[in-house]
């Protein structure tokens, strides 16, 4: 028995948002002096030469990072680093701070392993952001910055949000991704329209003088030819990747009372899906665009059907909250016997081999 299966009924007993704040407390103490942040690492971390993942200009130690979200406001991304993840994806980071929807906005559906969150984009804003990583110092593992538009913005004012969150935070930035696709924002038009994609992305490509990876994410619940249509648009500004997917608004074949909320959806009801629009995008693509995989990842079987689907690299956000503190140790475990057992040298062998 783990400690966290010990821990974990009593922080169910919190409403969502607060175990997540106090497990995010938590986290920010022991990763603020180096005994605890050692003592961290020595417990989690699992190094492996198989599971280092060379993308993006950089060295993936492995392939389990942490989907946007879990620290929007680069709290804790040391703890996370000592915790055995190979990356965090920080925000969604907006201009200005703003508090989102009003709460309860994050519901548990533990009969299904999943989450509904209505969030809304809260956040402190690029420049605590910006601050807090030039005083606690940007993690030694790569570190994604996941950017948006304030939910008041126009579709002119949109393009200025993410210009100046780009500005402040790409420096910082392994990679950086535009989030078009949250669904539970409020939407005065239309985010992932062809028309307005190209705005994002001519505007980026005339920032982007340090030639920083720009990924765009997507959401599971479009029909395969819109999403095929903006992969269209990502091959002809030459972006760097896609992250798939983002939460869905479908509740089909749920349990949990909890399924009457509004919001998006995550965790293993997500799962199938996300792992269908990887394979159509690497088949479309022939694996010329790299994917990052994310939707109901929770064990190492989960992280292995997305790389041999197609990603490079995958994320998680609900399958940390039910798995606890040695998610990414039992995952990168599982991973090399996956790989030996299949033959495989590196995950970078095993990226797309499930495809036709
Ligand atoms: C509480 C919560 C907040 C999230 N906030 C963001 C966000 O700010 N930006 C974003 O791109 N995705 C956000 N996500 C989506 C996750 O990054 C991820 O795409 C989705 O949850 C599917 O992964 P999972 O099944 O591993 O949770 C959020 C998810 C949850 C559960």
């Amino acid at each position: 028995m783990t400690l966290y299966s010990r821990v974990r009924p009593l922080a169910f007993k919190l409403p969502a948002e607060t175990a997540h704040d106090l497990g995010k407390r938590t986290l920010r103490a022991a990763q603020s002096t180096w005994p605890t942040r050692n003592a961290l690492a020595a417990a989690y971390q699992y190094d492996h030469p198989a599971l280092e993942v060379d993308l993006f200009g950089t060295t993936f130690p492995n392939p389990v990072g942490v989907a946007a979200g879990f620290d929007k406001n680069a709290e804790v991304t040391h703890a996370l680093e000592a915790l055995g993840f190979g990356f965090v994806e920080i925000g969604t980071v907006t201009p200005y701070p703003q508090s989102g929807n009003d709460r309860p906005r994050l519901f548990r559906l533990r009969e299904d392993e999943a989450m509904i969150n209505r969030m809304g984009f809260n956040g402190q804003g690029m420049e605590r952001v910006k601050s807090r990583l030039e005083t606690d110092g940007t993690p030694g593992f790569p570190l994604g910055v996941n950017i948006g538009k304030m939910n008041s913005s126009s579709e002119s004012e949109a393009i200025e949000d993410y210009r100046r969150v780009f500005d402040r935070l790409s420096p910082f930035a392994d990679y950086v991704v535009v989030n078009v696709s949250c669904p539970n924002t409020p939407e005065e038009f239309d985010e992932g329209s062809p028309e307005h994609l190209r705005a994002i992305f001519e505007m980026l490509e005339a920032e982007n003088d340090a030639d920083k990876p720009i990924l765009v994410k997507i959401g599971p619940d479009s029909p395969d030819d819109s999403i095929l249509d903006l992969v269209d648009i990502v091959q002809e500004f030459g972006l760097d990747g896609i992250v798939a997917t983002n939460t869905s608004t479908t509740r089909d074949g749920l349990e949990s009372p909890n399924q009457e909320e509004w919001g998006g959806l995550s965790g293993k009801p997500v799962e199938d899906r996300s792992t269908a629009v990887i394979r159509t995008i690497a088949e479309y693509t022939d694996g010329d665009v790299p994917i990052i995989g994310v939707g109901g990842v929770d064990s190492a079987g989960a992280a292995y059907e997305k790389i041999r689907a197609g990603a490079s690299l995958v994320e998680l956000y609900t399958g940390f909250v039910y798995e606890g503190p040695s998610t990414a140790k039992r995952i990168n475990q599982g991973l090399v016997e996956l790989l030996e057992r299949d033959g495989f040298a590196s995950i970078e062998d095993a990226v797309g081999a499930g495809l036709e």
